[in-house]
């Protein structure tokens, strides 16, 4: 076992769902696809197990904002779906998870996630992991925000869930656009209690 497989397996233990490190990751419409495809990465190096989904529009910024093909994103994950597949294993609360990040999180799927309309399996499946009161983190990228994005973002804090824009952090002076992504990418990771290796960290 690696040493950073090792440390994983370590903070899990501290969780009630320890002997399951499945994480569900889905991929919607807004741009930073990026940071779907790097917590893809470090989920992967930290011995999680990862279910993906990637909707159409999730699709699209593939298309647009890297050199990957469907199957090399799907190729990342441990099991990948297709969104219409709205009876898969993770549509089910039976499927034990330690919880589901949506990276990046579109308006459109904050909005049907935050008003509990499972329209493809990502949004069910987001909707599952709040209703088993498990950890749900979003990755909403829009700006600026009309009132009604706002209460999208209340309605899921409401239920849960937590919203996490992908907004960089100055201060540890960041040298390429990869070390924000993977700065970020590695921060939702931790809200789960998955472990980071490397993670830069303030006063560290
Ligand atoms: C290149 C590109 C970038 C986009 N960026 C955003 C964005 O940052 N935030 C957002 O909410 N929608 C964005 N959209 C629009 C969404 O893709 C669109 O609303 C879509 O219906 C979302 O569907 P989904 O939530 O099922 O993925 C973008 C679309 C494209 C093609």
């Amino acid at each position: 076992m690696s040493a950073s497989r090792e440390t994983t397996v370590q903070a899990w233990s501290s969780s009630p769902q320890a002997h399951l490190p499945r994480l569900v990751v889905g991929i919607s419409g807004a741009t930073g696809i990026a940071y779907g495809v790097r917590i893809l990465e470090l989920a992967r190096k930290a011995g999680v197990q990862t279910h993906l989904i990637v909707t159409p529009a999730g699709q699209q910024t593939r298309a647009h904002e890297t050199g990957l093909s469907a199957a090399d994103l799907a190729a990342m994950a441990d099991v990948a779906y297709r969104p219409a597949d709205v009876g898969a294993a993770i549509a089910s609360g039976s499927f034990r998870t330690a919880g589901m990040i949506v990276a990046p999180c579109s308006i459109r799927t904050l909005s049907a996630i935050a008003y509990s309309n499972g329209d493809n399996l990502l949004t069910r499946a987001a909707d599952v992991t709040l209703k088993e009161r498990r950890r749900l983190v979003l990755m909403v990228r829009e700006t600026p925000l009309t009132l009604g994005h706002l209460r999208a973002m209340t309605a899921v804090t409401e239920s849960g869930g937590i919203v996490m824009p992908p907004v960089p952090a100055f201060y540890l002076r960041p040298e390429s656009v990869d070390d924000i992504v993977a700065h970020t990418a590695g921060r939702a990771l931790e809200l789960l209690g998955i472990d980071v290796p490397d993670q830069p960290r303030w006063g560290e």
